[in-house]
């Protein structure tokens, strides 16, 4: 039998859904849906290890929920849910955590950055935050984990606590493997050419929100900081055109050497422009479906519900067979 590989991946409900998230990670999640076995959640347990206000935050995660779907994310082709919904999570989570040491853990790049950055909340989940992560992979025995380059090194851990754990215990786990994409696996700040795009950006000019109107996306275009020179090219030294360059290839779906081609010539003002119309063109629609979506409480609850379900009958075959291997009691 031809079985699908199975993929899967989230993010955490933080900000809003940006053209950076849609480029290099959920347009890419919808084009492979049909040829995956595919698990998409929204990790609102791991967005916990920052300090959120709670009304917002509920608000914030239906609202992602709403716009996985706007994006084209499929109940019928994947299961996509809720991580806090499926408690086998957190529960496969406790036994991997005796199985990782503190070592690794705190050697995270990301734990350092953020246990710098958040100084008076360094909380215990946030050094465990990579641990949940390999929860809710391995759970799944998923093939592939299509995520940026910054969880390449949350991805190694989940493999090294995987082959750890089959070592042990005998083999339990597949050992999953990163799936970065090359194109558009990074798509920078309008306001800072150099930084990644965030979600979470205080300076709502940095990044475009899926859910942005036209009029509010062509204005972050004009306003985008671009570089010294005229020239419309990929180069090093003008990160700003280069950026801009990757997102018009990107949701154009043309290479960048075509766009340097079309616009040969042009003024920056000119191609700005552009690219903040091919942009709301391409949101338009999803705009349009997120209202409808998020003015139907009643339908996300019932696809949340049964992608939980489903999430839960996958991991529970899982947790079953690693709680027997490390010797836990059942009647
Ligand atoms: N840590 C990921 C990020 O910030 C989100 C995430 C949580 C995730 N669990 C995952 C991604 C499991 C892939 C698989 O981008």
């Amino acid at each position: 039998m031809d079985e699908k590989k199975r993929i899967v991946s989230g993010i955490q409900p933080t900000g809003t859904i940006t053209l950076g998230n849609y480029i290099g990670a959920v347009n890419n999640w919808r084009k492979m849906q049909s040829d995956f076995d595919s698990i998409f959640f929204i990790a609102d347990l791991h967005a916990l290890t920052l300090r959120r206000e709670p009304a917002e935050f509920r608000q914030t995660a239906l609202s992602f929920f709403a716009q996985y779907l706007a994006m084209g994310l499929d109940p019928e082709k994947a299961i996509i849910y809720f991580q806090s919904q499926v408690h086998q999570h957190t529960e496969l989570q406790w036994i991997l955590n005796c199985n990782t040491y503190v070592g690794e853990a705190s050697r995270m790049t990301q734990f350092k950055d953020k246990s710098a950055k958040h100084a008076d909340n360094i909380n215990m989940g946030l050094m465990d935050y990579p641990v949940l992560m390999a929860a809710d992979i391995l759970m799944f025995q998923s093939d592939l984990v299509p995520v940026g380059v910054d969880q390449k090194q949350h991805l190694e851990l989940t493999r090294d606590i995987a082959i750890r754990f089959n070592n042990r215990y005998g083999e339990t786990f597949k050992v999953p493997e990163a799936y970065i994409p090359t194109v558009g696996a990074k798509i920078c700040s309008l306001q800072d050419p150099t930084a990644k795009m965030s979600k979470s950006d205080p300076d709502p000019n940095a990044y475009v929100a899926v859910i942005d109107d036209e009029a509010t996306i062509i204005r972050k275009f004009k306003r985008a900081v671009t570089d010294s020179g005229n020239e419309i090219v990929v180069r090093e030294d003008k990160p700003g055109v280069s950026n801009l360059i990757n997102i018009y290839a990107a949701i154009c779906d043309k290479a960048p050497s075509e766009v340097e081609k079309e616009f040969a010539g042009q003024g920056y003002g000119t191609f700005k422009i552009a690219v903040g119309e091919a942009v709301a063109a391409a949101f338009e629609p999803i705009r349009r479906e997120y209202a409808r979506y998020i003015a139907d409480k009643e339908y996300l609850a019932s696809v949340a519900k049964e992608g939980a379900q489903k999430a839960a009958y996958l991991a529970e075959k899982t947790l079953r067979k690693v709680k027997k291997r490390v010797g836990l009691i059942s009647f």
